[in-house]
């Protein structure tokens, strides 16, 4: 059984009109690490799908990056614009980006796993398809780690609506390999994030990949 994804740019304009920076103003921990590797590379241009509002952006466009953010959520793209002004915004879907590239970089953090199968090789390929030969894609997803696995009604292999109107999968080891076969996988592993909900700190157990488009 699949899922509908089509509403999910409305479902999160309606939580952050409520809450706002939900998750805080601070870069995630994951967006930090993504940024010391593209660092090392002294990669310039950068991705960022499903860029929310705009908390991990800034810091890749504070550090010099020129950044493209996108996000189907159009409150989302109006807070990145309050919070990081230097970012340059596209209110799309990431499953039909209206642009081009190349980019150096990709990076996304708690996106890729919100969507079906069929859509997440979509997103991966709608992604990794617009760097340069040699860029790297980071991106941080749920794992088989995350304390809300197996919750919910199950939807999918791995895919549970553990939240209400938010169904997840949630990535193993297995999955990182099968799904981003076409690139080069150049490390994966499990990471924690540290979250500073509106309602109390939080952790997610991600998993990240960093794949090479050859
Ligand atoms: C869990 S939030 C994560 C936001 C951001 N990556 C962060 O960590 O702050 C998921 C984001 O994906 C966006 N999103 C959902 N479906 C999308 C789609 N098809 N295309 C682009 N963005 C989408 C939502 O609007 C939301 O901002």
């Amino acid at each position: 059984m699949s899922f509908d994804t089509s509403k999910l740019g409305e479902h999160w304009s309606s939580k952050y009109e409520i809450k706002k920076y939900i998750w805080g103003i601070e870069p995630s921990d994951v967006a930090r690490k993504a940024f010391g590797i593209f660092k090392k590379h002294d990669f310039k241009t950068l991705l960022l799908a499903c860029c929310g509002y705009g908390r991990n952006s800034k810091l890749f466009a504070d550090n010099g990056m020129d950044v493209t953010g996108v996000d189907a959520s159009q409150v989302g793209i109006e807070l990145a614009k309050e919070l990081d002004s230097k970012s340059n915004y596209v209110c799309a879907s990431v499953l039909d980006m209206p642009f081009d590239g190349p980019f150096d970089a990709v990076f996304s953090l708690n996106a890729l796993h919100l969507f079906p199968k069929h859509e997440r090789a979509r997103f991966i390929a709608e992604c990794m398809g617009r760097l340069s030969k040699g860029g790297l894609g980071y991106f941080a997803v749920f794992s088989e780690h995350e304390p809300s696995y197996g919750n919910g009604p199950k939807l999918e292999e791995n895919t549970w609506e553990s939240l209400p109107g938010r169904p997840a999968h949630y990535y193993t080891d297995e999955d990182i390999k099968s799904e981003f076969a076409d690139y080069e996988i150049v490390d994966t592993g499990i990471i924690e994030d540290h979250d500073m909900h509106a309602d109390g700190p939080h952790t997610h157990m991600l998993r990240y990949v960093l794949a090479r488009r050859r």
